[in-house]
């Protein structure tokens, strides 16, 4: 596969929809297929279903380039085909690949061995296996390559240009050249290239994210300790990535990880390590850290409150998974919504860009307009999200409207000397608070207990 192609293309969701721009833009031509009829109706009318920075524009710059239908089949002349559709957690367990099999057998039996399949979903570790055995060792059909994606949501696009590495994976050894070629495809990306079988590249995939949220959920620790001992974990997080070994990338404490992804692979790889009888402590940990983080988020809202959450407001300022997204998928206010509503606490929330989609999750959320309108008769502000705009919010009209004083920043996002200049008080997550500072916070020491 050499030069500018024809590429089918099946799955118009997020990753489907910013692989499709990003071929187009390397000079490919794409046929984008989707089973929803009304999402294809949308993007041919310029409408995107998701929010992505860049990918609005980049479809109407790209025109005729990335073309729409609900075919599931690739026109004629066309030997190449994506699969990017979703592997949702079903009864099965996490990342069931239904939806990848459908789409597989489809083409399978439409196409002959001059054609690729291109699986580039999620896949879970038996993924390959599943695939080798529908294709039933028949030498007469299409190749089958994976191509897992490392895009995160917000700055996808960015990410399919410098993707780190680009990654192919044969599904069974006769496959190999095709997975070479489909490399070929990402012409113009300067990045490191790997093939490998499978098997392996399914675990690379996982891996991956599972080593981030590994690295997330070390930094939240830190953080908890740092509040403990009187330090700053941002400072920490510094010291520690100025280690070339360790890289400050992903050490931000903040309300726990999620997303479509890190959550629901934390949980793929613990099941599969369960399954392949492998003890492996440290995997199957890491959800359990983010559920602990976000606990002790609440419990330490409701010491500083100083007053029974059953009795308290609170007002919660995003509901994104992370900034430049309307994903709430597994995020973490909502999480934190949730725990806070189980403690009795009246919470509203507010969001920039997510409300839509929140509403949605939980039809339940009492929704705010904007940071004032969800202060009102607040005793308390968490920041939930790192949105760019509570950089700079007028804290003044907010500490107006508020009954209490405390805002309990969980993403280091609020400005301190405006927070300080409206009269109210700020907490940051992974800092010691005015009044528990240091060893006030600690366990008390029993009368005549010793120090040491
Ligand atoms: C993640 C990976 O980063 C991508 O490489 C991968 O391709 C993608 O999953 C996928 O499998 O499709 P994404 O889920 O979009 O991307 O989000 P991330 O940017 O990784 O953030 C995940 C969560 O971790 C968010 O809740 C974010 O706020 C949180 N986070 C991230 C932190 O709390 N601290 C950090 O330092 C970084």
């Amino acid at each position: 596969m050499s030069g500018p192609m024809r590429l089918f293309l099946v799955g118009a969701g997020h990753v489907g929809l910013v692989t499709a721009v990003g071929l187009a833009k390397l000079g490919h031509e794409l046929v984008v297929s989707d089973v929803d009829a009304a999402r294809i109706e949308r993007l041919r009318a310029g409408e995107p279903p998701i929010f992505e920075p860049g990918l609005r524009e980049a479809l109407i710059e790209l025109g005729s380039r990335v073309t729409f239908t609900t075919d599931p089949l690739p026109p004629a002349g066309v030997t190449c085909s994506f699969v990017i559709v979703n592997t949702p957690t079903d009864a099965t367990g996490p990342l069931s690949i239904r939806n990848v099999r459908a789409a597989v057998g489809g083409l399978l039996a439409a196409t002959d061995a001059t054609h690729t399949i291109v699986v580039r979903s999620t896949l879970p570790l038996h993924g390959p296996a599943a695939l080798a055995e529908l294709r039933g060792g028949r030498a007469d059909q299409a190749s089958i390559v994976t191509n897992p994606e490392f895009m995160r949501e917000g700055s996808a696009l960015r990410d399919f240009e410098q993707p780190g590495r680009l990654v192919a994976g044969w599904v069974e050894p006769r496959d190999e050249p095709a997975a070479r070629a489909v490399l070929d495809l990402y012409a113009g990306i300067d990045s490191e290239r790997l093939v490998a079988d499978a098997g392996s590249v399914a675990l690379i995939k996982l891996a991956s994210n599972v080593f981030l949220a590994m690295k997330i959920g070390y930094a939240n620790e830190l953080a908890r300790l740092s509040e403990a001992i009187g330090a700053d974990v941002r400072a920490v997080a510094d010291g520690i990535g100025l280690d070339p070994r360790i890289g400050r990338a992903f050490l931000d404490a903040g309300p726990g990880f999620g997303g479509s992804c890190l959550p629901e692979q934390s949980t793929a790889l613990a099941v599969e390590s369960v399954r392949a009888a492998i003890e492996a402590p440290l995997i199957a940990a890491v959800e359990r850290s983010n559920a602990t983080h976000q606990g002790a988020i609440v419990e330490r809202l409701a010491r500083l409150l100083g007053r029974p959450l059953g009795d308290s407001r609170i007002a919660v300022l995003g509901l994104a998974f992370k900034a430049n997204t309307d994903d709430v998928r597994e995020s973490p206010a909502l999480a934190i919504v949730e725990r806070l509503r189980s403690a009795g606490a009246s919470v509203v929330a507010t969001d920039p860009r997510a409300v839509r989609r929140a509403r949605l999750a939980d039809p339940a959320l009492e929704i705010a307009v904007d940071p004032e309108a969800a202060a009102s008769g607040a005793d308390a502000i968490v920041i939930a999200t790192e949105w760019p705009d509570y950089r700079s919010l007028d804290w003044s009209p907010i500490a107006t409207a508020m009954r209490g004083d405390l805002v309990f920043d969980t993403r280091s996002v609020a400005d301190p000397a405006a927070v300080a200049a409206a009269g109210l008080r700020l907490v940051v997550l992974g800092r010691p608070d005015d009044r528990f500072s240091g060893a006030a916070e600690r366990t008390p020491l029993a009368a005549g207990q010793p120090a040491s």
